[in-house]
């Protein structure tokens, strides 16, 4: 039996979406919050004084001001991209091309693969994020490499391999039945082991023949309760392509709809460039798009209209991106995804975009039952952020009347370095005299 352990600070929990409610109406704070941990699950949160006096037998851990939030969750990454972040230069397709095929190639080697799955986890964990939702390379060594790194951390994440039979090169070409009964067989080593799940990960329309979409939606069929991840409608000259080499379709979706790829599981990354047919029918199916914003600000994507579609009622995520986008971090794509609603004449709420990294992103990976929130019963993963982590911070939020004021300054500004503690089920990995620590069995 583990020992229990109670964290105080400053609390927020969430009782609303803040996009279907007033700010005011969507949550519930404490200035001097505590969250009571047994068994890697949170039991209590409340009042401090009145948990501490409750279980005086508890493990103290007083964070005094700073802001305690369920660990960040990105649902849309690519782990194989950690090392070419912030490659210089190019648009969608030549950077595919250029940077990302020669690097994920490299992933043929299972050694190197489970290096870069270590250093990668390691630098989400070190900006607060708890759980990730990643696209692997097509080889399944790939797959195998990050959840290893990942079940031995005691993560809760989800990934799949990457299908694509044509237009990539040679070493990362599956076949229409080879991606998909490799997609089969990692699912069914993974999927509900420990807290991992697999997504089928179709890349996207351009590196897939019908065949072979047809075959991951036939997949699909088979595990309704499992995830499909891809992306959509990205850049313009994307988008003419795919009407290239699907004549037979109608549009960039129809084609995912017609092979069996439009579903409520499925994960859409980008959908900046969507036709009112394209939007309405991923509405009615509550598919997910995912508005990765560091990303279509650096391939120089286009600017999502993040207000709009929800106000469409659309489901919604927002995500790193990481490798096209280039940042590591929940609070640099809060920030930019915040930059892109100015830019729209839309101001996005800190508490909306708190929400959409927590609360919401778990929604989409069907987690919010178990992390996403300090709801009692949820797992306790838990970021603990100092909202005075530099000077430049802390001069703007010691002026702040309310939490949001004073946590808006670490959303712009911030970096890692806002990142006291990270708590992963119930254990602190990262903190005071931490370093980052793998549970190995
Ligand atoms: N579309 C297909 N593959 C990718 C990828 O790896 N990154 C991004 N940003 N878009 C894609
Ligand atoms: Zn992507």
């Amino acid at each position: 039996m583990d020992k229990k352990s109670i964290l105080i600070g400053q609390t927020i929990l969430y009782n609303s979406s803040p996009f279907k409610v007033a700010i005011e109406d969507a949550f519930e704070y404490s200035s001097r919050g505590g969250i009571l941990i047994e068994n890697g699950v949170i039991t209590a949160l409340g009042e401090a004084s009145e948990i501490v006096a409750s279980h005086p037998d508890a493990d103290l851990h007083d964070y005094s001001r700073c802001l305690l939030l369920p660990g960040f969750v990105d649902p849309h990454v690519h782990y194989p991209q950690t090392a070419i972040i912030a490659s210089w230069g190019e648009r969608l397709l030549d950077w595919l091309n250029n940077y990302t095929f020669p690097e994920e190639i490299r992933f043929g080697d299972p050694a190197y693969a489970a290096g870069i799955a270590e250093r990668y986890l390691r630098l989400v964990l070190s900006n607060g994020t708890t759980t990730v939702c990643t696209f692997c390379t097509t080889h399944p060594a790939s797959v195998d490499a990050f959840f290893e790194v990942a079940d031995a951390l005691d993560l809760r994440a989800v990934a799949g391999k990457v299908c694509m039979d044509r237009n990539a090169p040679d070493e990362l070409r599956d076949s229409a039945a080879g991606g998909s009964d490799d997609s089969r067989m990692l699912l069914e080593k993974w999927h509900g082991r420990g807290r991992l799940s697999y997504a089928i990960t179709p890349r996207f329309a351009l590196t897939s023949s019908r065949a072979q979409l047809e075959a991951l939606g036939d997949l699909c069929r088979s595990y309704p309760d499992c995830l499909m991840q891809t992306h959509i409608a990205e850049q313009p000259e994307e988008v003419a392509e795919v009407a290239r080499l699907f004549p037979d379709s109608s549009d960039y979706l129809d084609v995912y709809e017609s092979t069996g790829l439009l579903r409520p599981n499925g994960l859409y990354g980008h959908a900046i460039y969507l036709s009112p047919r394209e939007s309405g029918r991923l509405r009615e199916t509550g598919a997910a798009l995912i508005h990765c914003p560091t990303s279509n600000t650096f391939i120089g994507s286009g600017l999502f209209g993040l207000r709009e579609r929800a106000g469409e009622g659309h489901r919604l995520g927002l995500a790193t991106d990481t490798g096209g986008g280039s940042s590591f971090s929940m609070l640099r794509t809060m920030a930019a995804a915040y930059e892109i609603g100015q830019l729209r004449g839309s101001s996005i709420h800190p508490g909306q975009l708190v929400w959409l990294s927590t609360q919401g992103n778990a929604q989409l990976l069907n987690m919010d039952g178990c992390i996403g929130s300090l709801r009692v019963g949820n797992e306790a993963d838990i970021v603990v952020l100092d909202l005075a982590s530099t000077p430049a911070i802390a001069q703007r939020a010691s002026r702040a009347e309310e939490i949001w004021e004073e946590l808006f300054p670490t959303i712009m500004m911030g970096d890692d370095r806002a990142v006291r503690s990270v708590w992963i089920h119930g254990k602190e990995v990262l903190g005071e005299g931490k370093s980052w620590t793998p549970r190995r069995e």
